[in-house]
């Protein structure tokens, strides 16, 4: 199976480039299944129905998020009707939404997408292990689902990786979201788990980690809150991962991508 994975698509720079790369990123790589972070894709803080709309018409197939999941509040009125929006599984009970589906491709795979939030430098929540655990035992890769991908959403290196380690045999990828840096680390680890520690932003990566620069300076020069974050309004560059699996569903290559914008381009050699 061929697996497309977008990291967090910041404003209306990141939806553009969206819009102008994925379709030549379809007809190149021909994903049989696409998730994409859009926690920041409204303003650079949340998801709204129009915008969920916009990119699943895209050819997106599942919304993953993160702590900025909730940010427009508009989406607790959709969330529990939208299969394909996922919000992060370690959540405590009862909060709208979920955070792992299971969805099927146009020609009948089985994906299982789950969606975790790391907790070193980021609110206290759930343990994200402990949910991975109960959603691989409850869909076994091979068994419950022809593939397994997790977005896991995350500040730390460190944890990201132990996800990526602990989840290894046991999902096609494991790749980080959240700090809008493409990371170097792009690999497959020795049971079979494709792994990134962050896929990196669809952002103008002529800012601060996709916000406009002026402010973000200013937070950290005055220790002050002056204007609210905006996206910084060049061309983005599209960052993500393409991942290849064999018939068990584990991963035989990851590459990353980036195109458009300013960052180094980088496209799998087919
Ligand atoms: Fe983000
Ligand atoms: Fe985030």
């Amino acid at each position: 199976m061929r697996i497309l994975f977008i990291g967090d698509i910041v404003g209306r720079p990141g939806r553009d480039v969206i819009l102008a790369e994925l379709p030549r990123l379809r007809d190149s790589l021909k994903p049989d299944f696409i998730v994409a972070n859009g926690e920041n894709a409204a303003g650079g803080f949340g998801l709204t129905r129009v915008l969920a709309d916009e990119l699943f018409a895209t050819g997106i197939d599942c919304i993953t998020t993160g702590n900025h999941w909730a940010d427009q509040k508009e989406i607790l009125g959709f969330i529990d009707h939208e299969d394909r929006i996922l919000r992060p599984r370690n959540y405590p009970a009862g909060v709208p939404g979920k955070g792992a589906g299971l969805y099927e491709t146009r020609g009948g795979q089985r994906v299982l997408v789950m969606n975790l939030m790391g907790r070193v430098f980021m609110d206290a929540l759930d343990d994200p292990f402990a949910a991975a655990e109960a959603e691989l035992s409850a869909c076994p890769l091979g068994e419950g689902a022809d593939a397994v991908i997790v977005d896991m959403h995350a500040e730390a290196t460190s944890e990201k990786m132990a996800m990526g380690q602990f989840c290894d045999g046991r999902a096609s990828a494991v790749i980080g979201t959240h700090s809008h840096i493409p990371t170097a680390d792009a690999q497959v680890l020795p049971g079979g788990t494709a792994y990134q520690t962050d896929a990196g932003a669809c952002a103008d990566y002529d800012s601060v980690i996709g916000m406009e620069k002026y402010e973000p300076i200013q937070r950290f020069l005055k220790k002050m809150h002056g204007s609210r974050f905006q996206p910084a309004n060049g061309p983005a560059t599209l960052c993500g991962a393409f991942v290849v699996t064999d018939p068990r569903g584990l991963a035989t290559r990851i590459d990353p991508i980036r195109v458009g914008g300013r960052l180094k381009q980088a496209l799998p050699e087919l």
